[in-house]
């Protein structure tokens, strides 16, 4: 973060927390509304909700930050020179939105230079908001947040989540999730990676991983476990990054025999 200031920083943060709290007020006002469904695969759904959650946040980081670069799950993908860019899912969640499933969040993440710099994770059904800026820390509804200290995987609760598609991806899924859950106490599949991420980081869950998600599903996440003092990588010890294919995130003590079940099992 070498040439952004710390109060450039802080006034992006704060804008950040602020239109995920006005997409999400906007989404909650319309969770028992009817909904106008397009379907863009079996089970794949977005809504009007989703689409206008991304109109919202697209103008109100437009008309702050008119430089910055934008890239958003539904629409948006605005491209500029600057070195910021804001990488944002409308809803995370939308399945459970359209049941009424109240765990679904406006993910927000920033970044600078390759790097994600700033989280926003907004769960506006359960008034729950995680916040992140690299280096300082994670937040739960402002207050600190440390990931678990379970350390061992028959002690752990453990979280995944499955490709819309019942790709080669979904049914090796299927086997992991098997071997996860025998060696385990339990594994959810809550259906927002999002807030996966964010309950790793909080504690309330030990390790998540997840195949074929995208970007916008798990920058803001990401940062959020980093900076509760989780870890990340892909299955094998390659480094994380937003933009792979898979995602494996723990407490400081998981990660190890978490990989090393994935590589037994694939
Ligand atoms: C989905 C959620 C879900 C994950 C899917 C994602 P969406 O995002 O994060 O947990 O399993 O792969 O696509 O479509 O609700 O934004
Ligand atoms: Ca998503
Ligand atoms: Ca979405």
């Amino acid at each position: 973060m070498a040439n952004l200031k710390e109060n450039e920083i802080l006034d992006i943060y704060h804008h950040a927390i602020n239109i995920s709290r006005k997409a999400g007020d906007y989404i909650a006002r319309n969770a028992s509304e009817s909904l106008d469904i397009d379907y863009k695969g079996r089970a794949n759904m977005v809504t009007q909700v989703d689409k206008k959650s991304e109109e919202i946040l697209q103008e109100e980081i437009t008309s702050r930050f008119p430089h910055h670069k934008i890239l958003g799950e539904e629409f948006t993908d605005k491209d500029t020179d600057s070195e910021l860019k804001w990488i944002i899912d409308p809803i995370d969640g939308t399945t459970n939105f359209v049941h009424g499933y109240p765990v679904v969040a406006v993910s927000i993440g920033i970044e600078y230079d390759n790097e994600i710099i700033i989280g926003v994770v907004n769960n506006p059904l359960l008034n729950e908001i995680f916040t992140a800026i690299k280096g300082h820390g994670s937040y739960y509804n402002g207050k600190r947040i440390e990931v678990s200290k379970v350390k061992k995987l028959e002690e752990a609760l453990l979280a995944t989540g499955f490709p819309y598609k019942l790709n080669d991806h979904f049914y090796k899924n299927m086997e992991l999730f098997k071997k996860f859950y025998e060696n385990s106490q339990g594994v959810r599949r809550a259906g927002s990676a999002a807030i996966d991420l964010c309950y790793v980081a909080c504690g309330r869950l030990d390790g998540f991983w997840e195949y074929d998600l995208n970007p916008w599903d798990v920058s803001a996440g990401s940062l959020i476990v980093k900076e509760a003092g989780g870890r990340l990588s892909s299955f094998s010890s390659e480094k994380f990054s937003p933009y792979a294919d898979e995602i494996l995130a723990t407490n400081k003590f998981l990660m190890e025999p978490m990989q090393k079940l994935i590589q037994e099992n694939l």
